[in-house]
C-alpha cells in the first residue's frame, strides 16, 4: 500500500516523538523527524511533506519562529501546532501565521489523526490547484503560440501528439496566421530538437535555383556551378526541412520531393551518387492544395502524402476570442523591447481589437500592437494609436477566399456591422444622423442595432 503522505514531526521530546510515531505509522504515513526549529526548517527545505507537526514550545528558536520562515519557503507546508500550553493567545497567532490548525497537549489519538488527515487533504488540494493552474496557463501558451479558442486548443493537441513522430506534416493556414510559429513548435517539441530547423520560402525563389537550394548541386552541374554544394536536406539532416508556400513549387520539383519523401534519399543536382537523408519535412500553404490538384498544377500523389496530417489555422476573425490574450502578449513583448513600463490597453482600444476583420491576421495584429507601443506617450493604448482603417474598415477590394470557405450570411453581416459602427462613429453616435448617411429611415438602424447587438452609447 503506498504511503498516505509525509509527515515530519517537530518535537524536543522524545517521548512525544515515539508516541507520534507509532500512531502516524499505523494510520499508513512515513514519518520523519526534526529535534529543534534549525532541523525543521533545514529538513522543510530538502523535501517535500504532507503535513508538519510542530510543537510550539521549543528550546532556541520556537514554533511560531519555525512558522515564520515556513512562510517564506516555496513549499509552504501545511503545519498542524502542538502545544502544551491551551493558550488561546498563541493558537491564535499561529493561526495568523497560517498554521492549518492547533491541538493541545495531552492530545486524543483521533484528534491528532483527523487534524492530520484534514492537513494532508488541504496540501493535496493546493498542490491540485497549482497544478491545475499551471497547466492552463501552459495550455493558453504552447511553445510561445497563444490561444484558447477551441480552435488553437486543437491545434496544441495535434502539436503534441504529432511532433514525436516523424510523419510530413502539411500546415495550412491564410497569412500571418502562424504558420511558420507552429512549425518550430513541432521541431521544438520533437526528438529533433537539437537538429536544425531549416526553412526555405519556395515562393521567392525561381524553379531551377529553388533546386539547387534543396538538392545543392555538384561540381560542374551547370554554368556556373564552380564548386559543390551542400542543398538544404543536407544541412537539416537529423532535423526538420520547413517548405512554406509549397503550391507555388513547380510540378518537376514536386516530383523530385516526392522522392525524397518516399526514398529518404535524392541527388544532388549533376550528382551522381544517392544521398540518405533523415529529415522530417513540414510544408506550409496559404492556398488550397485541393483546388491545385484539381487545376493541375500541383501534383496528386505529393498532395496525398503530404495531407496525411493536416494543421489547420483558422483566420484570426474566427477565434476573437484569442485576440485580448494576443494583443496582451504582444504588448509585453514591444513593452519589453522598447524598454517600456508595461502599457494597459483601453478597453474601447480593446473593443476595436475585437470587432476589426484582420485580414492579415495575427502578423497585422502584431504590428498594430508594435506601433501602438511605440507611439504611445505614456504607458495606455488608445484607439487613437491605431491605424484609422481598424475602426472605419471597408474589406478588401480583392476578397481573400479562406481554405475553409467564405460564409455569405457570416460575412454579410460583419460588413453590415461595420458599416454601421462606422456611422456612428462619425455621428457621435447620434442615430438619426447616421440613418441619413447610410440611407436607412431611423426605426430600420434601430432594429438593425437590436438585431446585431450593438448598443446605443
Ligand atoms: N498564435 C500565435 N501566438 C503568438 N504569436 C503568433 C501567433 N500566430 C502568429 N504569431 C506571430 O505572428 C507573426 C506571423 O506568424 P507566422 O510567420 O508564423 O505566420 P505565417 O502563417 O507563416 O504567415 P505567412 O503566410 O505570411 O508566411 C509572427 O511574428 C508570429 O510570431
Ligand atoms: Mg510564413
Amino acid at each position: 500500500m503506498s504511503s498516505n503522505g509525509k509527515i515530519l514531526v517537530v518535537d524536543d521530546e522524545e517521548i512525544m516523538r515515539d508516541v507520534l510515531s507509532t500512531l502516524l505509522a499505523a494510520e499508513n504515513y512515513s514519518v520523519d523527524f526534526a529535534h529543534n526549529g534549525a532541523q525543521a526548517l533545514e529538513k522543510a527545505r530538502e523535501s517535500d511533506y504532507s503535513v508538519v507537526l510542530l510543537d510550539l514550545m521549543m528550546p532556541d528558536m520556537d514554533g511560531l519562529q519555525v512558522l515564520e520562515q515556513f512562510r517564506k519557503m516555496e513549499s509552504n507546508p501545511v503545519t498542524v501546532i502542538l502545544t502544551a500550553f491551551a493558550s488561546i493567545e498563541k493558537a491564535v497567532k499561529a493561526t495568523k501565521l497560517g498554521a492549518f490548525d492547533f491541538i493541545t497537549k495531552p492530545f486524543k489519538n483521533d484528534e491528532i489523526l483527523l487534524a492530520v488527515k484534514n492537513a494532508a487533504e488541504h496540501r493535496r488540494l493546493l498542490d491540485e490547484n497549482l497544478r491545475l493552474k499551471k497547466s492552463l496557463r501552459e495550455r493558453y501558451n504552447f511553445k510561445n503560440i497563444i490561444g484558447k479558442s477551441a480552435a488553437m486548443q486543437q491545434v496544441f493537441d495535434l502539436i503534441a501528439q504529432v511532433a514525436p513522430r516523424r510523419s510530413t506534416i502539411l500546415v495550412q493556414g491564410d497569412s500571418g496566421t502562424g504558420k511558420e510559429l507552429v512549425a518550430k513548435a513541432i521541431h521544438a517539441s520533437s526528438g529533433r530538437a537539437d537538429a536544425p530547423f531549416v526553412a526555405i520560402n519556395c515562393g521567392n525563389i525561381p524553379s531551377d535555383l529553388l533546386e539547387s537550394e534543396i538538392f545543392g548541386h555538384a561540381k560542374g552541374a551547370y554554368t556556373g556551378a564552380t564548386s559543390s554544394k551542400k542543398g538544404l536536406f543536407e544541412v537539416a539532416d537529423g532535423g526538420t526541412l520547413f517548405l512554406d508556400e509549397v503550391a507555388t513549387i513547380s510540378l518537376e520539383t514536386q516530383a523530385k520531393l516526392l522522392r525524397v519523401i518516399q526514398e529518404r534519399e535524392f541527388r544532388r543536382l549533376g550528382g551522381l551518387e544517392n544521398i540518405k537523408v533523415d529529415v522530417r519535412i513540414i510544408a506550409a500553404t496559404n492556398r488550397d492544395l485541393q483546388a491545385a490538384v484539381e487545376q493541375g498544377t500541383f501534383r496528386d500523389d505529393l498532395y496525398y502524402r503530404l495531407n496525411v496530417i493536416v494543421i489547420k489555422l483558422p483566420p484570426l476573425q474566427e477565434r476573437s476570442e484569442d485576440v485580448p490574450l494576443l494583443a496582451d502578449h504582444f504588448i509585453k513583448r514591444y513593452c519589453e523591447e522598447n524598454e517600456k513600463e508595461l502599457c494597459v490597453l483601453e478597453p474601447s482600444a480593446l473593443k476595436v481589437l475585437m470587432d476589426y476583420h484582420w485580414p492579415g491576421n495575427v502578423r497585422e495584429l502584431e504590428n498594430v500592437i508594435e506601433r501602438a507601443v511605440v507611439l504611445a506617450p505614456g504607458n495606455v493604448i488608445t484607439a487613437d494609436l491605431f491605424p484609422k482603417n481598424l475602426s472605419h474598415f471597408l474589406p478588401d477590394s480583392q476578397v481573400r477566399i479562406p481554405v475553409d470557405g467564405l460564409p455569405l450570411k457570416e460575412r454579410v453581416t460583419n460588413y453590415e456591422r461595420s458599416l454601421i459602427l462606422a456611422a456612428l462613429d462619425h455621428t457621435d453616435w447620434n442615430q438619426k444622423r447616421a440613418a441619413e448617411l447610410l440611407s436607412v429611415n431611423a426605426t430600420t438602424l434601430s432594429e438593425k442595432l437590436k438585431r446585431l447587438k450593438i448598443k446605443p452609447r
